[in-house]
């Protein structure tokens, strides 16, 4: 057993994390007119343990499914909770039941055997996701590239987890940018139960009273390309712009805006946002312009600085374009010293980290 816990630990590269119903619930609230008549797939939960089967099971006359269906991978630590059988990948279908509609047991389905080992990539799983209208779980964190596009790839509806550090992958950028995607309604802090064999950590770990171990991450939100209300609400701007409050890039053509609620309404132009723009962002207000990243913005200019240390002094390093990012010049307000020294002109500069690039619509 502790080889296996072993190898297990290693070959699920920290995939496995628990989703609350609790969450769930809060989340799936605002969808509820997407399921009347529909097939809802969880195709990365063992329906022995996951919430989200226990979800849709427990609403499944509420909200008028058609069909539930979960999958359960092999390499799932299943006996955490059950001690059952994770040898062999098993999936469930249940069209509810129609003797007992406030049925809540729902050990008696019966549980089938995959041929395979379960992974949402394989023939089986494909065959199944085909038949499922919306699919709603939380995913491997780190196969999200792949598990996107295969729900791209199949034109499927869907309700996900996954880490905001995603919204920069390249791929997923451009879904939001195309506006195939969205985040939901809830994001930030979420807590998880995690398998026994997970290392304990300094922080944002605990164990509960039942000896059950938790990881709680800062950084988990939906994506959906569900509609939703959210997506329509505009944000409301009060803020004027001047170019003091709003310094131009060096190396692009748009102002800065350290805060998505100062987003000035009467600027037309191109705006560098915080990332955190992507859970407020209306495509009737703003359009998603880029990335403000080497390889998504085309910068204006190449120029080489030496790189400063934390208070300002020269390091002997350089580097072209702040490192890859946006930057505009620094200035005597700012709280933080010089980051970049122009080789030539020796005008100092601050580089702008993950900006989106936005702009209004009207
Ligand atoms: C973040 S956990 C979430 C589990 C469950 N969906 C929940 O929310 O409680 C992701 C799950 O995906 C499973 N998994 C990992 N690789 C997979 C694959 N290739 N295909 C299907 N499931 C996979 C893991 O075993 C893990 O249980």
């Amino acid at each position: 057993m502790a080889n296996k816990t072993f190898d297990a630990a290693k070959e699920n590269k920290e995939d496995e994390f628990y989703t609350q119903i609790s969450d769930i619930e809060k989340e799936l609230a605002h969808y509820r007119e997407h399921f009347k008549g529909k097939t809802v797939l969880c195709n990365c939960d063992d329906p022995r343990i996951s919430n989200f089967f226990k979800y849709f099971a427990l609403k499944f006359n509420e909200l008028g499914l058609k069909r539930l269906i979960s999958t359960c991978y092999k390499n799932q630590e299943v006996d955490l909770f059950t001690q059952n059988d994770c040898e062999k990948a098993i999936w469930l279908d249940y069209y509810g039941n129609p003797n007992d509609p406030t049925c809540t047991d729902f050990s008696t389905v019966e549980v089938k055997e995959f041929k395979g080992d379960g992974d949402f990539r394989s023939q089986e799983c494909i065959e199944l996701l085909k038949q499922a209208d919306i699919v709603v779980t939380n995913p491997p964190f780190s196969l999200f590239r792949e598990y996107i596009a295969q729900l791209i790839e199949y034109k499927k509806s869907f309700l996900i987890i996954g880490n905001q550090n995603a919204l920069t992958y390249k791929e997923i950028f451009s879904l939001i940018k195309e506006n195939k995607i969205w985040l939901g309604y809830h994001s930030g802090d979420m807590k998880f139960v995690v398998p026994d064999y997970y290392a304990p950590r300094n922080t944002r770990f605990w164990q509960d009273e039942n000896g059950r171990k938790w990881r709680s991450l800062g950084n988990i939100c939906w994506f959906t390309n569900l509609d939703i209300a959210k997506r329509h609400e505009e944000l409301v701007l009060y803020k004027s712009y001047s170019s003091d409050e709003y310094p131009h890039y060096e190396n692009f053509d748009a102002i800065n805006c350290d805060k998505t609620s100062d987003i000035p309404m009467d600027y037309n132009g191109v705006i560098g946002v915080p990332i955190t723009f992507i859970s407020i962002y209306s495509p009737d207000q703003f359009e998603i312009v880029g990335l403000g990243i080497v390889g998504s913005c085309e910068f204006t200019n190449e120029r080489r600085m030496e790189i400063l240390d934390k208070n300002g002094l020269p390091t002997g390093k350089y580097t072209v374009n702040a490192k890859g990012t946006l930057y505009r010049k620094h200035l005597e307000s700012d709280k933080k010293p010089a980051a970049f020294k122009d080789c030539e002109t020796g005008e100092l500069y601050q580089s702008i980290y993950a900006r989106i690039l936005i702009k209004r619509k009207k």
